[in-house]
């Protein structure tokens, strides 16, 4: 298979809600240029991390000079606390203080923390105004960023407060990658695999092959996988917007996930995409078990983890890893369905289906030796 990043866009297909994903490098340098034709007050309302502000935000800063665009920056802090109630209202009154139109725009300068919390702002200030995003970590580059989903966690949950609304350009540039923490790095990549593994065996070969080298800064290699990661995404958004149906095949390793996050106190123990490496090679111990899935895959898949940096056991948990608890997040999932849990398996590498009816027995057991594993 070939995978290639040719310089014309990718597009997602929304009918008036579509938008271009711009994928290659040196694209902050032409934010500008490109943003332009969309605005209809030539204004933007930066809202960045602060960690990315300071590293990126001049260049930034000169291109939308450059191009007759005013601008204000909004400096959020780093981390995931900044997806809150708190920090929206902070963010919606430094913008109201500027007396925003229904025409101004929002552009969001950071990871998915950020585009999330300044999506969820642009869905419910003055009842909608458009937005930009700008992704900066490999994770947000291949997946927040593109298919609307906005919002901000609760003490009960993550994303459990949020929209969709669609941004009206999305630039990845992957020279923004250079900055970011190899850790971070290789947690994003998870993401890119899960395109692979939900219905695109050659994919998932290629990365075999190319993902290392990409890790390591193989610039060709990471505009290639970006670029087939957002066209694999838009082509699921596209098909199923407001994820009634096949939408849901991108949380593949998230109902695992989503708990071993929670479990973990959502801190540095266990990164965002860490946590759905170690959901999807749970989701296929769990369709092998279940006899749908060959166990050379499950193989396949966590020796690509292994060689590329991800975890494939759990971390050692204080008190440990307990079954019922397991079974309280999944029962907190925002996809649970009239009260049955919702499965992403698989019966392959690039064969994945949605699940509603996973036998508790065998889910208990599976933890259980996940559990016991991290023990010892
Ligand atoms: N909306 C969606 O569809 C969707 C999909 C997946 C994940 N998410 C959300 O995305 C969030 C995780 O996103 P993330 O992994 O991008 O985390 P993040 O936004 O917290 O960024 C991770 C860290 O990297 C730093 N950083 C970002 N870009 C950098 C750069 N270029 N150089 C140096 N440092 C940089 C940030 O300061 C931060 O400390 C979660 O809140 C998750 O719920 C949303």
């Amino acid at each position: 298979m070939t995978i290639v990043s040719p310089a014309t866009p990718v597009r997602l297909d929304l009918a008036e809600r579509s938008y271009d994903i711009h994928v290659g490098a040196g694209l902050l340098a032409r934010t500008g240029e490109l943003a332009r034709p969309l605005l209809k007050l030539p204004h933007l309302f930066v809202v960045a991390d602060e960690t990315v502000a300071g590293l990126h935000y001049d260049p930034l800063a000169a291109s939308l000079d450059g191009a007759g665009i005013s601008h204000h920056l909004y400096r959020v802090p780093s981390g995931e606390g900044s997806k809150s109630f708190a920090r929206l209202e902070d963010l919606l009154s430094a913008i109201l203080d500027t007396r925003p139109e229904r025409s101004t725009a929002l552009l969001a300068l950071g990871g998915g923390v950020v585009g999330d919390l300044t999506g969820f702002a642009a869905a419910i200030l003055l009842r909608g105004v458009p937005f930009l995003q700008i992704p900066t970590t490999l994770l947000s580059q291949v997946d927040s960023s593109v298919g609307g989903k906005t919002g901000i966690n609760m003490k009960q949950g993550k994303n459990l407060v949020g929209s969709f609304h669609q941004p009206r350009l999305v630039l990845a540039d992957i020279d923004l990658l250079s900055t970011l923490p190899r850790r971070e790095l290789a947690s994003g990549y998870a993401e890119v695999v899960k395109y692979g593994l939900i219905d695109d065996p050659d994919f998932f070969a290629w990365l075999e092959a190319h993902g290392p080298a990409l890790l390591a800064g193989d610039a060709e290699a990471r505009a290639a996988a970006v670029r087939h990661s957002c066209q694999a995404k838009a082509r699921i958004v596209a098909g199923d917007e407001r994820e009634a149906g096949n939408r849901a095949l991108l949380n593949l390793g998230h109902t695992f996930g989503h708990a071993l996050e929670a479990e973990t106190g959502f801190s540095t123990a266990l990164y965002h995409g860490e946590s759905v490496a170690l959901g999807s090679l749970m989701a296929f111990d769990l369709s092998v078990r279940l006899g749908l899935c060959p166990a050379a895959d499950l193989d396949r898949v966590r020796a690509h983890f292994a060689a590329t940096g991800l975890p494939t056991r759990l971390p050692a948990l204080a008190g440990g890893w307990r079954v019922e608890r397991f079974f309280e997040h999944f029962t907190h999932d925002k996809k649970v369905d009239a009260g049955r849990l919702t499965f992403i398996l698989a019966r392959g590498i690039g064969r994945s289906f949605v699940s509603r009816d996973v036998p508790q027995d065998i889910l208990g057991a599976v933890l259980a030796d996940w559990a016991a594993e991290a023990a010892r």
